[in-house]
């Protein structure tokens, strides 16, 4: 298995590893209840995870990574935060409690399609009322580049992540390419899904 590109950047406590917060999240923080709670599963070094936190709310991080999750640590206890952080597969994670949010960036594209099929509902049944699903993935528009082909082994098809939550309320969907550049000059051109859904139907 290949060494993931983001360990070296998840090893330095000064590099960004995928840049800023998520436009969405920081778009969508003043709408969250006080205290709200947050999971975010796939985590990385808490680029979400801690500006969330630093606005006062409630967040659980989960992360295969363990260098991820000891930065993660390491830069919110910096800050006097507290956020639930753990390592941990989101494969055998276990739902035992609603979340106003839940994030997962980048990340289920990682996992097999019976997989994301299984956390996708996951998500949906562990959302409270009225509370939010973010969620971005690669899709086969574009194929995995050959230094991830064996870590991209769940793509998506374009839009079948929004079918899934076609009883939600559908807040954002975009479809887009990017390019992705990494440490070292490594750069890749991925195809996405973003959705940001509200759950209006339970
Ligand atoms: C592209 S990074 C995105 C990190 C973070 N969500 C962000 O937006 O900055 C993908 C993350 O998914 C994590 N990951 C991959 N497979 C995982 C799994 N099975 N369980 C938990 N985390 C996983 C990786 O360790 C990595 O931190």
């Amino acid at each position: 298995m290949t060494e993931a590109l983001w360990e070296a950047t998840y090893s330095d406590l000064a590099a960004k590893s995928f840049g800023d917060a998520s436009q969405e999240i920081v778009a969508l923080m003043p709408l969250l209840p006080a205290g709200a709670k947050v999971l975010d599963l796939g985590s990385g070094d808490g680029r979400n995870a801690i500006p969330l936190a630093r606005a006062g709310f409630n967040v659980t991080a989960i992360d295969i990574s363990k260098t991820g999750i000891q930065k993660l640590n390491t830069l919110s206890m910096s800050e006097g935060l507290s956020i639930q952080a753990s390592v941990g597969n989101m494969t055998t994670f276990v739902f035992h409690e609603k979340y106003d949010l839940i994030i997962s960036h980048g990340c289920l594209h990682f996992v097999e399609r019976n997989d994301w099929e299984r956390l996708i509902k996951e998500f949906k049944t562990h959302t409270i009322l009225n509370g939010l699903n973010v969620i971005t993935v690669f899709t086969n528009d574009i194929q995995a580049p050959p230094d991830l082909e064996d870590l991209c082994i769940g793509l998506f098809n374009e839009g079948e992540l929004y079918d899934r939550y076609s009883e939600w309320e559908i807040v954002l969907k975009k479809s887009y390419t990017f390019n992705d550049e990494h440490v070292g000059g490594v750069q890749h051109v991925h195809a996405a899904n973003k959705l940001v859904a509200r759950n209006i139907s339970n």
